[in-house]
């Protein structure tokens, strides 16, 4: 392929790469955006194999590691489960970050990368590679950290290093003078200590980052490190010289850093603190007595079939989805009982919240996939005020984002966070196994409220519990 072959292609990938952000910005649209996202990426591979920079010796080597890699991510994507592919993501994040490091490396190394680079163009190259290395070096071992507290692995509070501010700064000062040692080094063998030295500390740097952010804090973490992974992309792209990588990381970089953005304004966290790490260190902080969410009192119990009469006599009904509800797989069943609801007069509405689940958009899809109408699924700004209007408002499998104590109790750990206001409905009915706290590990005096009903049991049995009693 020539070398404006090449560049045609890559102009067509990086257009579809545009055209597919515009289309995951809607859940109308979002197939579409994936398919040109796909096609985009197809079309990019494709003409980078076969362009001008791979020569035919390179093929069987990019082949064979295209058949082992698709065949890795083939069996992940099948055998993974809805409620771990933030974890999967996070892991992606690392392998992006992983590459940038060893491309740069790699590219220091092979003296055939720097030949025609000369003075001002040679310092640059340079800074190139410092500053990819860098980045993804923070990115691999901050989403390894995120990985482990996704899943479990790692404890969700938040690590409090002594002066943990002042040992960032300090980092980064070292980094900045191993970066003059670098950029002033007469061989490579003299660069490569500077290099492994900034390398150690940015290991060290993401994953102190991660560990000093809250478990309630980590949707930003997650949004944060996919824009980190798409600037990991892109350094590489300046040090391999390939503009469409280039461009392709900028749009992811600064795509996750708006998403960042909008998931700082929905936990009520300002960008600049995430950036600096070590957020949602309240949860450290000792919570007084009685303080004013403080729970009180007992819960009410409900069985299924009083469920299914409060459903049935109410006009208004408003469904709050939760990570609960991906764990027992239960959309479809929601979306059955909304059926037979709305077949019979009764205005049922779903309220999302943005950090609802463990992933941006979860419980979009999986009412998506459940072929719940988009007309009735409303962001959580959209329908707070209409709660006091609302006869039962059912929470199922979902327990941070209906806390009232985010709310009321400034002590609390998710204090300040935006939350679906589902006690202010007639009737509350909250769906769940037991008394066990949600993800940022915080009780909920929404659960012994005087309108509040606790459904126990797993949300799908409950549900399909309900349905039947519905239909009976
Ligand atoms: P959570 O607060 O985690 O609560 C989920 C509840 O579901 C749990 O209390 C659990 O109670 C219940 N549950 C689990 N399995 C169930 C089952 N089979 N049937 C019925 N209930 C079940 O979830 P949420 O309200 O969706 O809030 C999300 C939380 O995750 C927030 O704290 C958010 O910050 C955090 N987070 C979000 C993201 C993104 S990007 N969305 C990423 C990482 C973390 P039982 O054990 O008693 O059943």
């Amino acid at each position: 392929m020539t070398s404006s072959l090449a560049t045609v292609a890559y102009i067509g990938a990086t257009i579809l790469f545009i055209l597919s952000l515009g289309g995951l910005s809607n859940q109308e649209t979002a197939r579409r955006g994936n398919l040109y996202g796909m096609v985009g990426m197809a079309l990019a591979v494709l003409a980078t194999v076969f362009g001008p920079q791979v020569t035919a010796a390179g093929i069987p080597w990019i082949v064979g590691a295209l058949v082992v890699g698709g065949a890795i991510g083939l069996y992940a994507a099948r055998s993974v489960q809805m409620t771990q592919m933030p974890e999967l993501v996070a892991l992606m994040h690392s392998m992006v970050g992983m590459a940038a490091v060893l491309v740069g490396y790699a590219t220091y190394v092979d003296p055939e990368a720097t030949k025609g680079f000369e003075g001002a163009a040679h310092a640059i190259h340079a800074m190139e590679i410092y500053i990819g290395i860098f980045i993804g070096a923070v990115t691999f071992s901050g989403s390894i950290a995120a990985f482990g507290k996704l899943s479990g692995r790692i404890g969700g509070s938040p690590l409090l290093l002594p002066a943990r501010h002042w040992l960032n700064l300090a980092g980064l000062l070292a980094v900045v003078y191993f970066g003059r040692m670098f950029l002033q080094a007469e061989s490579i063998e003299a660069g490569l200590f500077p290099l492994f030295m900034m390398s150690a500390i940015a290991l060290l740097f993401g994953i102190h980052m991660v560990m000093a952010i809250g478990g309630a804090d980590m949707p930003v973490v997650v949004s944060m490190l996919n824009s980190y992974s798409g600037w990991a992309a892109a350094a590489t792209g300046f040090m391999l010289s390939n503009d469409l990588l280039i461009v392709t990381g900028a749009l992811v970089g600064s795509s996750g850093a708006i998403l960042s953005y909008i998931m700082c304004n929905a936990m009520n966290r300002s960008f600049i603190s995430v950036i600096a790490g070590g957020f949602g260190t309240t949860a450290a902080a000792p919570k007084p007595a009685g303080g004013a969410a403080e729970p009180v009192g007992e819960v009410n119990p409900i069985l299924a079939a009083e469920t299914a009469e409060l459903l049935r006599d109410a006009k208004n009904v408003i469904v709050v989805p939760g990570y609960g509800m991906a764990v027992a797989q239960a959309q479809h069943t929601v979306f059955e009982i909304t059926k037979h609801l709305r077949e019979k007069g009764v205005n049922v509405r779903f309220g999302i919240h943005p950090v609802a689940g463990r992933m941006p958009g979860h419980m979009n899809v999986l009412l998506a996939e459940a072929r719940v109408p988009y007309d009735i699924v409303f962001e959580m700004d959209e329908l707070n005020d209409d709660f006091p209007d609302t006869d039962v408002a059912i929470v199922i499998g979902a327990n941070d984002i209906v806390n009232p104590a985010a709310q009321d109790d400034p002590t609390s750990p998710i204090a300040g966070m935006p939350v679906l206001e589902v006690w202010k409905a007639r009737t509350s009915i909250v769906m769940k196994r037991s008394m066990a706290s949600g993800y940022a590990g915080v009780d909920n005096p929404l659960f012994y409220k005087d309108n509040n009903r606790m459904l126990f049991g797993d949300a799908k049995k409950m549900l399909d519990e309900v349905l039947t009693a519905l239909k009976a």
